[in-house]
């Protein structure tokens, strides 16, 4: 856990409704379920990470033990329990990528940004965090950065996003080569 701590966390009344309306998805009883999504909340809330405040505020906000919360958000790398750049980058490091070239997406971006992973910015911009598999290994290599998906990656397609985004811009989400959807390779570029 990160040292530097909110003493409080609360959900805005804003979020607090939603989260309500999160809950009533689930059968009577069945509250925990919602675990997930209001930890997404919070920590969307909390500029992308968790701190402990918020773990244990879900926790009471559902009625579950704080211990279950704790797991929960340690275990899924979709939470950060530690503060991250404006752009989290999430470099898929499992065999798909791999084999297509995910060992220099990594150090691409690890050159360009002068940081390693688990590492962000001095200037707060960028944070690089390995994971596993993100479920797109057919347009591999992948990275996500904050929701969005960049595939078919190449170093060259890799410095053209993270230039766009020091700059402010947002770069084209998805296939960098064109490729639409998940067709096979040479077709159904768009
Ligand atoms: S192996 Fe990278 S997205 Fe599945």
């Amino acid at each position: 856990m990160n040292n530097v701590q909110p003493k409080s966390f609360f959900l805005t009344p804003e979020n607090e409704a939603e989260a309500r309306k999160v809950i009533a998805k689930y059968p009577a009883g069945k509250q925990a379920s919602a675990l997930l999504p209001l930890l997404d909340m919070a920590q969307r809330q909390h500029g992308g990470w968790l701190p402990s405040a918020a773990i244990v505020y879900v926790a009471g906000f559902l009625g579950v033990p704080e211990v279950k919360a704790f797991e929960v958000a340690s275990f899924y790398t979709m939470f950060n329990l530690e503060p991250v750049g404006k752009y989290l980058i999430q470099l898929c490091r499992t065999t798909p990528c791999w084999l297509k070239g995910g060992e220099d997406i990594a150090r691409t971006c690890e050159t360009r940004l002068g940081i390693k992973a688990g590492e962000t910015t001095p200037d707060g911009l960028f944070t690089i965090k390995e994971v596993e598999c993100l479920g797109a290994c057919v347009n591999a290599p992948v990275m996500q950065i904050n929701d969005d998906y960049y595939e078919d990656l190449t170093p060259d397609s890799v410095m053209k996003i993270l230039d766009a985004l020091a700059r402010g811009e947002k770069p084209k989400v998805g296939s960098q080569t064109g490729r639409c959807g998940s067709c096979a390779c040479g077709k159904g570029e768009a």
